[in-house]
């Protein structure tokens, strides 16, 4: 039986199938994140740049000798590739887990194609599971979390840490998300948030998805 590790690998692996030669890439935060930056230096794959979405991810593509551009210095970019908490079959997402969903999700807009990258245990049936991570300027952090309880969520300030941007992180679990983007934009709404992690106006395109029994590469479907 292969680890959640082995799994994440596969995943980042099967992503290089879909990065553009002598093109700009998109990339995103996390462990699994990490694999395909590995992968990716290994390949040998040219690419013109890589815009990324966190001061982790900068650190990682310097250590693998994968140039940086800034958004702002690239007309389009082809391909996003990142990883989720968790992703349904609509292809819609939580992000944010590790702090970098303002970023994220900026880089998923201005990107052609968001291919998502996951081990098995992201996939679920509905949204929630995990805390949805609500991104808000430190002065309203108590005004927003008062809101979110009124939209029926508990707020948990993330404790010690600070956004890439300079802001805090709400970790709001109990919310009902059978409306996602419903949800998404409410939050979204609300006076001193920055932005939430919920990825549902803009889904991934194409998720990767390690499985026991293989590497499932899946469109949105109902
Ligand atoms: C970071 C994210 C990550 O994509 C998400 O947390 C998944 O991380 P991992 O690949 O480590 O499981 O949204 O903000």
């Amino acid at each position: 039986m292969a680890s959640q590790d082995e799994l994440k690998s596969l995943a980042a692996r099967k992503a290089l199938e879909y990065v553009q030669e002598n093109e700009y890439l998109g990339i995103g935060t996390g462990s699994t994140v990490r694999f395909f930056i590995e992968a990716l230096a290994e390949s040998g794959i040219k690419i013109k740049g890589a815009v990324s979405t966190s001061s982790q991810t900068s650190e990682l593509m310097k250590k693998f000798g994968i140039p940086e551009v800034m958004l702002n210095e690239v007309n389009g970019l082809p391909v996003y590739i990142d990883g989720a908490d968790e992703v349904n079959h609509l292809l819609q997402m939580i992000k944010g887990g590790g702090g970098a969903l303002l970023n994220e999700k900026i880089v998923a807009s201005a990107a052609d194609q968001f291919i998502c990258i996951a081990d098995e245990s992201k996939f679920v049936s509905r949204l929630g599971h995990v805390p949805l991570p609500v991104e808000v300027t430190p002065n309203a952090r108590s005004l927003v979390a008062r809101r979110l309880l009124k939209l029926g969520g508990e707020p948990n300030l993330r404790m010690g840490f600070t956004t890439d941007h300079g802001n805090l992180i709400l970790d709001v679990t109990n919310l009902n998300l059978n409306e996602p983007m419903k949800m998404e934009n409410a939050i979204n709404n609300l006076p001193g948030v920055v932005d939430n992690g919920l990825f549902t106006e803009r889904p991934a395109d194409l998720l990767i998805l390690a499985c026991q029994d293989g590497v499932k590469v899946l469109t949105a479907h109902s």
